[in-house]
């Protein structure tokens, strides 16, 4: 029997609840399936830091290493000034780990409240393959003449060649395997880039040749479209049923993820993975730490639920992951007043017991 070492980081805020009950549905679901997991805790996040000046150290790096997969809650503490646990714990664990995915369904589920009048589940369903180490988040950059009224301020995006063609191999196999006519739900698998070559004339201009060199080269059989940015977020509420499988650099991809959360009825479900192919991965939540509601028992834990289905997926426990997607389907469809906090009509542990008790039945 697989047995699958799982490292569980908490983090901050509500994290370690919405944590507690996605791990109890994977509890379900190793019964159910036919696998074991062997968890440890970590407690890097806020608290820790507070205490002890400690975000992610090295040796901590060193011991995730050891681990099949991260499941991470959320990070982010009201009393720790903004950039120091997002860099020294997540963005840490991301580079140092080279997760170079950062992979991003939007699908909205059956039930939920979605902003975009009219559409349905079968139009908001769709992938963002973001790539996840380079662009403007590698740091480059600095100041000169800080502090006086000439100051400059400059902070490049970045990418080699490398990291583009690793992240359009991963996201060309995902629309091959992924893709609509994969699922069944349309004629072609289509790849769509997001760039910005009227302007980023350098960046995205190196990622429309290596995309269109690696797609007439090696898969001739995904269609490929390319979207400005800008367009892409007009899209992304007016015709989001057009979309497949996007690619798109890390910038571009952290915010219009944040819209496409919005469009599948906001952060209590929206899922994200940190993925190493050849490595180890690391998923969650991409809600954040929401830290007014922490210990009121109120947060929706569907997205750490997703989020570790999406981690069991690529595990290769993929029987596991669709059974609890399915389950969680149930769930907004049949179950849940709303996913808004406080207003589910049941507590953030009711709500895992009730997945995880559907995952076994
Ligand atoms: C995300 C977050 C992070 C990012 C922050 C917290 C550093 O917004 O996972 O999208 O920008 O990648
Ligand atoms: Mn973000």
């Amino acid at each position: 029997m697989a047995t699958y070492k799982i490292a569980v980081m908490g983090g901050d805020g509500t994290g370690p609840e919405v944590t507690v009950e996605a791990v109890k549905v994977m509890d379900a679901a190793a019964a159910k399936f036919g696998f074991k997991v062997d968890k440890t805790d970590f407690d890097f996040g806020g608290e820790r830091y507070m205490r002890t000046g400690e975000t992610l150290p090295d040796c901590g790096v060193e011991e995730f290493r050891q681990f099949d997969s991260i499941l991470l809650g959320a990070i982010g503490h009201p009393d720790v000034a903004p950039g120091i646990l997002e860099k020294g714990i997540l963005l840490k664990a991301r580079f140092e780990l080279d997760q170079y995915i950062n992979l991003r369904p939007v699908k909205l589920f059956p039930g939920v409240d979605c902003p975009l009048k009219g559409k349905t589940p079968e139009d908001i369903d769709y992938v963002v393959v973001r790539e996840n180490t380079g662009d403007a988040y590698t740091g480059t950059g600095g100041f000169t003449l800080k502090g006086t009224p000439n100051e400059v301020a400059v902070q490049s995006s970045v990418y080699n060649r490398f990291q583009v063609d690793r992240a359009l191999k991963y996201a060309f196999e995902y629309a091959q395997k992924h893709g609509k006519k994969a699922r069944g739900v349309g004629k072609e698998n289509t790849l769509g880039l997001v760039g910005k070559t009227n302007v980023l004339t350098f960046i995205y201009d190196l990622w429309e040749r290596a995309f269109n060199e690696m797609g007439d080269a090696e898969y001739k059989d995904i269609r490929r479209d390319y979207y400005h940015v800008d367009a892409t977020c007009m899209w992304m509420v007016k015709s989001p049923e057009w979309f497949d499988v996007l690619v798109t650099g890390n910038m571009f991809g952290d915010i219009i993820t944040d819209l496409g959360a919005m469009t599948q009825g906001g952060m209590g479900i929206a899922a994200g993975g940190n993925i190493n192919p050849e490595g180890v991965s690391m998923f969650e939540p991409i809600g954040g730490s929401a830290p007014k509601y922490t210990g009121k028992g109120v947060i929706n834990p569907l997205a750490a639920v997703c989020a570790m289905a999406m981690m069991l997926d690529n595990l290769g426990e993929e029987k596991a992951a669709k059974k609890i997607e399915d389950v969680v389907k149930v769930v907004t469809g049949t179950k849940l007043k709303s996913l808004a906090a406080g207003q589910m009509g049941y507590s953030t542990s009711e709500v895992g017991d009730m997945v995880a008790q559907l995952v076994a039945d």
